[in-house]
């Protein structure tokens, strides 16, 4: 049988989504280093012959640029990075609470943009390789009872879209993943019935093969909700709060 030499690095990745995409990618034979806080989780996880654990908090630039300098040391090169870490707390989000909107732009955006700026030049150097991002359809538009998160993910959505033009010229894609409701820690805190709710096993095989295609700029499912989403983006601003006013329950 041909060994699997290819190797992928995953922030968030001790649950959750993440969680599953590094389970997923290892089950392929992908050498994964999984990145997140809770030591436990990961050493737990790297049972599994193929999984790496490398504690890294993201929101620690230094520890983020030690994180990747170990992995490349340990594993040779990494060829995809996934950046899956985030934080939600519905109960946050109702009102403008500068602090909170504060820690959530730092963790979803300032941590993300850390990470790729670490990786920034072994990407460019090398010339190939793929950098994919883990935002939301929460940033595609404004959304009620979301002050914090859906502009976290609106901007980690645009810089991708912004850095895509650069990274291409050296011939390395970058990548945006926009799930809808998936079954994690993050969602079990909802009080709300979240339509079209998928497990992560499910997001982590439409990860898995949009990122192994790496034809497509968006990985974005379940399509029943994302392209509703889609349709709601472009509509003027009078029928698309008109509508979401109507629609959603708050
Ligand atoms: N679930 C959904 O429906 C959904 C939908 C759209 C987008 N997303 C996005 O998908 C990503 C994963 O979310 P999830 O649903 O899988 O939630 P989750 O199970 O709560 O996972 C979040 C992950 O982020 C890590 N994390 C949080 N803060 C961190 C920090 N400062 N440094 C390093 N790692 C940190 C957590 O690990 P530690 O606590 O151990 O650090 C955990 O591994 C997030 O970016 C989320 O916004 C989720």
């Amino acid at each position: 049988m041909e060994i699997n030499h290819k190797k992928i690095w995953i922030t968030g990745a001790s649950s959750g989504i993440g969680k599953a995409v590094a389970e997923k990618f290892a089950k392929q034979g992908w050498k994964v280093a999984v990145s997140a806080r809770s030591e436990d989780k990961l050493l737990e996880m790297s049972k599994n012959q193929n999984i790496f654990s490398f504690p890294c908090d993201v929101t620690k630039k230094d520890q983020v640029q030690n994180t990747f300098q170990k992995i490349i040391d340990s594993f040779g090169g990494v060829d995809i990075c996934l950046f899956s870490s985030g934080t939600y707390e519905p109960k946050d989000e109702q009102r403008i609470d500068v602090d909170k909107i504060k820690n959530v732009i730092n963790i979803n955006f300032i941590g993300v943009v850390d990470c790729v700026k670490v990786v920034e030049n072994y990407f460019k150097e090398n010339k190939s390789g793929q950098i994919s991002i883990v935002s939301s359809i929460a940033g595609y538009r404004g959304l009620p009872n979301s002050s914090g998160y859906g502009p976290s993910k609106a901007a980690l959505t645009n810089f991708a879209e912004s850095i895509y033009f650069d990274f291409k010229k050296f011939n390395v894609k970058v990548s945006i993943v926009s799930p809808g409701f998936i079954k994690t820690p993050l969602t079990d805190k909802n009080k709300f019935s979240m339509p079209f709710l998928k497990s992560p096993e499910y997001a982590a095989d439409k990860i898995y093969h949009g990122l192994i295609k790496g034809k497509s700029f968006e990985i974005h499912f379940p399509k029943s909700l994302t392209v509703i989403l889609k349709i709601l983006r472009i509509l003027p601003y009078k029928i698309y709060l008109f509508l979401v006013d109507k629609l959603v329950k708050r």
